[in-house]
Order: C-alpha cells, then sequence, then structure tokens
C-alpha cells in the first residue's frame, strides 16, 4: 500500500516509525513531516488543509490510504471530501467524517452526545453571547471551582477553571468578546469534577473496536502538575490504577454506549476514539472526546502495539476490524518531552539540536524540528519525545531521563516528574 500521514508532531513520527515495519507497505509520504519522519518515509510540503493539493497528491502517487494525525483536517471535513469525489472512492481514510468529528469539534455537541446516551459526564449547561446573564445566572448555582469551555477548537486552550464565581463571570464575558475567535461564540458551564485523569484509546470501523493501551499525559509545563498547560509534556502506559474492574467499567460504561451512540446517528466513524477521562473514586467519567490519537500518547501506545498497525487500519477501513488481531507488548513506556525554553509562551525556533544520535536507551521521536543546510535544529515548541521501554514505570523513566541528559539544544527544558503521582 502507499500511505500519506498527515501532520507534523511526535503523534506522526511514532505512526511512521511503527507503519514503515509493515510488509504491506509499499510508500510512505509524510506531510508535512517533520527531521524524524524522514527517515522512515518521504516528507512532502503540503498544507493539510488544503483538500484540493491533497487530492492532486494523492492521485499523483497513487495513495491507497490517508491516515489523518490531528483534529483540524477531520473537523474541516476531509474525509467527506474524499468520498463524494468518484475520483478518491477508493482512497481510505484513517479518521472520521465531519459529523462524528463533531464529538472534539464542539463541546456542546459532545456534552449532548453523552448525555443522550447515558454515559457519565459532569453535569453541563450551554450558553451563547446573547445568554450572558443566563449563564452567570447558572454559575452562581454551581459550586467553585468553575469550568468554563470555549465550544470550538481553542488549541488546547479553551477550557478555564476558576476559584472565583467574580473572575469567571469576567473570563465568560472575554470568552463571548472573542477570546477564543469564533470557537468561544458558545460556551460550555459544568461541574468540576475531582479525580485523576487518563487517556483510552480505541480503533473502530464504526461497527467493532479494538481497545488500545490506556495512557497518562502530564498537560501542565511546571513540575507537580503547576504552571500553564501544554500540549503535553510525558507520558506513560500502561497506567498502574486502571486495573482490570477499573477497564471493565470504561467498557461497559463508556465505550460501549458511545459505540452504540455512533451507529444510532449514523455517523460514518473509521478510525481512532480517544477518551479523555477522569476517574472519580474509581468510576469514570468522560471529559472529552477527541477523533484522533493523542501526542504524546501516542509515542508510549504505539510502541506497546505488537500487531501490524498498517493491517488494523486496513480492517477499520474496510469494515472487518472483528477478524483482525491486537497483540500488545507487555512491557511499560514512558515518554519524556523536550521543549524549548519559554513553551508553552513565546520560544525561538531555529536552534542547533545536537546529541540525539548518541541515545541508545530510548526511540527518538521528533516532533517540533527540520532539517535546515543538513542540520537538525528547533523548529516548534514541543521538540522531542524520548520514549523507552522497562519492566516497569521506574526501569522505563530512567531510561527515558539518561536520553534526555544526552540531548542540547540552546533552551532546552524537561519536567523531570514524570509519572510522580503514579
Ligand atoms: P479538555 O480540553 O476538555 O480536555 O479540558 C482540559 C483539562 O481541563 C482537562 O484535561 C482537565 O484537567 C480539566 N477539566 C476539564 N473539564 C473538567 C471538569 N469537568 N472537572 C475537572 N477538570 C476538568
Ligand atoms: N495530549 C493531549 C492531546 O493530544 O489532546
Amino acid at each position: 500500500m502507499n500511505i500519506l500521514i498527515l501532520g507534523s508532531g511526535g503523534r506522526e513520527h511514532a505512526l511512521s516509525w511503527k507503519i514503515s515495519q509493515s510488509p504491506l507497505l509499499k510508500k510512505l509520504f509524510i506531510a508535512p513531516g517533520n527531521a524524524g519522519t524522514e527517515s522512515h518515509g518521504q516528507n512532502v510540503a503540503l498544507d493539510i488543509s488544503d483538500f484540493q493539493a491533497i487530492e492532486r497528491f494523492a492521485i499523483k502517487e497513487n495513495i491507497d490510504m490517508i491516515i489523518v494525525g490531528p483534529e483540524d483536517p477531520l473537523v474541516k471535513g476531509i474525509h467527506d471530501y474524499f468520498l463524494a469525489n468518484e475520483k478518491l472512492k477508493n482512497i481510505k481514510i484513517v479518521g472520521p467524517a465531519k459529523q462524528a468529528a463533531m464529538l472534539e469539534g464542539s463541546k456542546e455537541f459532545a456534552k449532548k452526545f453523552m448525555w443522550e446516551n447515558n454515559i457519565p459526564t459532569a453535569a453541563f449547561k450551554s450558553f451563547s453571547k446573547d445568554s450572558y446573564k443566563d449563564a452567570c445566572q447558572f454559575l452562581k448555582t454551581m459550586s467553585s471551582p468553575y469550568v468554563l469551555k470555549a465550544d470550538g477548537l481553542a488549541a488546547g486552550k479553551g477550557v478555564l477553571i476558576l476559584d472565583d464565581y467574580e473572575k469567571a463571570c469576567d473570563e465568560l464575558s472575554e470568552m463571548f468578546a472573542g477570546k477564543f475567535g469564533a470557537a468561544g461564540s458558545r460556551v460550555v458551564i459544568e461541574q468540576f469534577l475531582e479525580g485523576t485523569e487518563l487517556s483510552v484509546f480505541v480503533l473502530t470501523d464504526g461497527n467493532s473496536y479494538v481497545l488500545l493501551p490506556e495512557a497518562k499525559d502530564y498537560k501542565r509545563v511546571g513540575e507537580g502538575d503547576t504552571g500553564l498547560n501544554t500540549g503535553g509534556m510525558g507520558a506513560i502506559s500502561p497506567v498502574p490504577f486502571a486495573d482490570s474492574t477499573f477497564i471493565q467499567k470504561v467498557k461497559s460504561q463508556i465505550i460501549q454506549p458511545t459505540m452504540e451512540g455512533i451507529k444510532n446517528a449514523g455517523m460514518n466513524y473509521k478510525g481512532f476514539i480517544f477518551f479523555g477521562l477522569i476517574s472519580v473514586k474509581g468510576d469514570p467519567f468522560v471529559i472529552e472526546y477527541n477523533v484522533r490519537m493523542g501526542d504524546p500518547e501516542a509515542e508510549v501506545v504505539i510502541p506497546r502495539i505488537k500487531s501490524d498497525l498498517l493491517d488494523l487500519f486496513s480492517g477499520v477501513c474496510e469494515g472487518n476490524l472483528d477478524k483482525k488481531k491486537l497483540e500488545l507488548d507487555g512491557r511499560t513506556v514512558s515518554t519524556v518531552m523536550l521543549v524549548s525554553g519559554g513553551y508553552p509562551g513565546l520560544y525561538e525556533k531555529g536552534k542547533p539540536i545536537t546529541g540525539h544520535n548518541e541515545v541508545e536507551k530510548s526511540i527518538v521521536f521528533h516532533a517540533g524540528t527540520k532539517i535546515e543546510s543538513g542540520q537538525i535544529q528547533t523548529n516548534g515548541g514541543r521538540v522531542m519525545a524520548l520514549s523507552s521501554y522497562g519492566k516497569n514505570m521506574k526501569e522505563a523513566l530512567e531510561r527515558s531521563y539518561d536520553s534526555a541528559g544526552k540531548i542540547q539544544f540552546d533552551g532546552v527544558f524537561f519536567r523531570k516528574d514524570i509519572g510522580f503521582d503514579l
């Protein structure tokens, strides 16, 4: 098969790394990719929201399957675009169609879906600009901390958690005034849930699903889970508290009703479902759906998949996923993300990176990197993820930190306490 992966982060490097090992692969392209994906396939300079450019490339290179890394092209309807065109119908898309992608593209849509399908989630109400007064009234009926969520995609920044009622009303007013652009023209206000978060992933063909390894990611920039939210500073899989009793609850109370809801709504869902969960006294609740793999979760989940991922993706696209077998690696995988100084605020790019070739105990997944005159340089906030296997969490993390110490670039920073709470 000729494969095109869309995206340029650590997740897409992990996908390329895995797919390049498949005997089913003929040629692999990554658009736009990074300095790491280049060692598994050919990077192509395509804008991933320019569907016409992707179409032309896919026809020219006889692409059989497009694997969509990030949510944006899915929410914009790339799957529907390919289905609607007679010439493109045979090109398989891993990633749901537009209506299903709303599960990530609109918090309000996702919350209503959960409510209608009896899926445990925080109580909520949604409001638009012209109901600001009602929204503040509703906030008054909730207790602190107050959770405000911009309805639309806001690059992971659209959720605010505030202790003070007055401050929450002020923020609400700013959201309606355009703080998050159009994403905040509707806002979901929800009950705060106290518990421990983890992420569960499935691959589905819309009918059946396979349960992938769960993971925990560390979103805050600072040690002890402090400071600003980032895309993710590290991750671990498996998650020790997600024992078989807990996973059984996730399957019966969350995954199965989600699958039923998808079928009943007639959604075309082929791809990953990412369940952002919180365990409240041992019971799982959904915080959010994402319609793609997580990043850096992919950098710990994909290395734990022993089966041929391309064969699983074929099952997803052809609707016979129930015939495929999923084999997992029982070891722990940890990843530690090296980021640019200043991230998640302002940071500089173009810093030369050294030492990555001396890493022996980890897989170096590139995220924000590029090659410039033969030299590998930083090209984003999250630069490289160091994923390591271990017989337990301690061993995996020791290896990731040993590798992290070997890599240098101006301003390099990483969290030293990944896994501290497990
Ligand atoms: P989201 O973008 O929906 O994943 O929200 C970002 C982060 O906000 C989550 O990872 C949680 O840490 C936190 N969060 C969101 N909703 C809630 C909630 N209802 N209760 C507690 N924390 C929440
Ligand atoms: N690491 C969180 C995400 O990919 O959404």
